[in-house]
């Protein structure tokens, strides 16, 4: 039986940490005590005007390589999750191949599930290690958020952040990702979306982020119970023998309220959106690869991530690290 395994992990933050009171001083209204107390966030990181989603991504790819012990073309498979790539075409993950060295010829696409993203190309890089198809992937989430975000829109500008996080994940005779869950409702896409496109050369709709923040706080607490419960039945485990829960950092209160409801304690849930905001897609891989150089997350430890986005979509993964 072919299984698929974690074998590294990296992550890239652009530039200094931008601080709510920095936001303030920009000329922001807002206040750090609203921030905190509302998100949880206290500082995020902000990539400069010339830099790509396909940058952060090959920083934070070259840090997951080196760690699993491999070479770039040693990967057969490249899935970039983003919603903010460089270009309409080509994908994000062909530039990110590219800028990797790679020559191999293997297969590189992007998936676009906005915050769930990751779990969505981790969950889609499995199966194509599990059938037999390839052999060991890049799975990227990766984001600059800031450049759709309305920053004169107090209430969406201040809790979002831009970095990318990788995984290397390859084939092994023992299992790695236990279970695996993906869910989407397209009927809820109005609460949280960026409704604009283009088209002959001109923006058409709106192309910033635009949320009904109430109404996506109640959805995410109810879809990630539910999700992270889907995929513990599945493995015919309980929330006891999980080591970590790893969640889509989008606000300290939707991750208190998830853990909760999981059974899960604080102390073994990885937060990261204090310094990093929500990152959408490239939260979860930034906040494993936190875990994993800290000395939190350790080999034979067992975690959930779960993710859940604009769309609506949603899903979890059961994994033995
Ligand atoms: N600074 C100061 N005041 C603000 C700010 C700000 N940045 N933003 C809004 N306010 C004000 C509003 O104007 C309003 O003032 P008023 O009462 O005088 O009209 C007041 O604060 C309350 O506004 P609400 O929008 O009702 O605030 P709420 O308590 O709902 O908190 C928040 C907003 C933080 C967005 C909350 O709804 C939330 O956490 N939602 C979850 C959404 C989320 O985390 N999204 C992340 C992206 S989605 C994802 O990743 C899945």
């Amino acid at each position: 039986m072919i299984y698929a395994r974690i074998a590294g992990t990296g992550s890239y933050l652009p530039g200094e940490p931008v601080s709510n009171a920095d936001l303030v001083a920009r000329g922001i209204d807002t206040s750090d005590e609203w921030i905190v107390s509302r998100s949880g966030i206290r500082s995020r990181h902000l990539a400069a005007a010339d830099i790509g989603s396909s940058d952060l991504a090959k920083f934070a790819a070259e840090r997951a390589i080196e760690a699993a012990g491999c070479e770039p073309n040693d990967i057969d498979l490249i899935i970039v999750a983003t919603s903010t790539p460089d270009y309409i075409f080509p994908s994000t993950a062909a530039l990110v191949q590219s800028k990797l060295g790679i020559r191999n010829g293997g297969a590189a696409f992007d998936v676009q599930a906005v915050c769930s993203g990751f779990v969505y190309a981790l969950s889609v890089a499995e199966k194509f290690i599990r059938s037999g198809s390839h052999k060991r992937a890049l799975v990227i989430g990766a984001e600059v958020f800031s450049r759709i975000l309305d920053w004169s829109d107090r209430a969406t500008c201040v809790l979002f952040g831009d970095g990318a996080g990788a995984v290397v994940l390859e084939a092994s005779e023992r299992p790695g990702i236990l279970a695996s869950a993906l869910h989407a409702d397209g009927s809820h896409h109005p609460i949280l979306c960026v409704p604009g496109g283009v088209a002959s050369g001109q923006v058409i709709g709106d192309p910033f982020l635009r949320m009904d923040g109430q109404a996506v706080f109640k959805f995410a607490v109810k879809v990630l119970g539910d999700v992270a419960g889907e995929v513990l039945a599945q493995a015919g485990v309980d929330a006891g023998s999980i080591d970590w829960l790893i969640p889509h950092q989008a606000n300290i209160r939707i991750i208190q309220a998830t853990a909760k409801r999981l059974g899960v304690p604080m102390e073994r849930v990885v937060t990261t959106l204090d310094h990093h905001g929500n990152t959408s897609a490239a939260s979860i891989p930034l906040a494993l690869d936190e875990a994993v150089r800290s000395g939190q997350l350790r080999p034979g430890h067992r975690i959930v991530v779960e993710g859940v986005g604009g769309g609506f979509t949603w899903g979890a993964a059961l994994i033995d690290f």
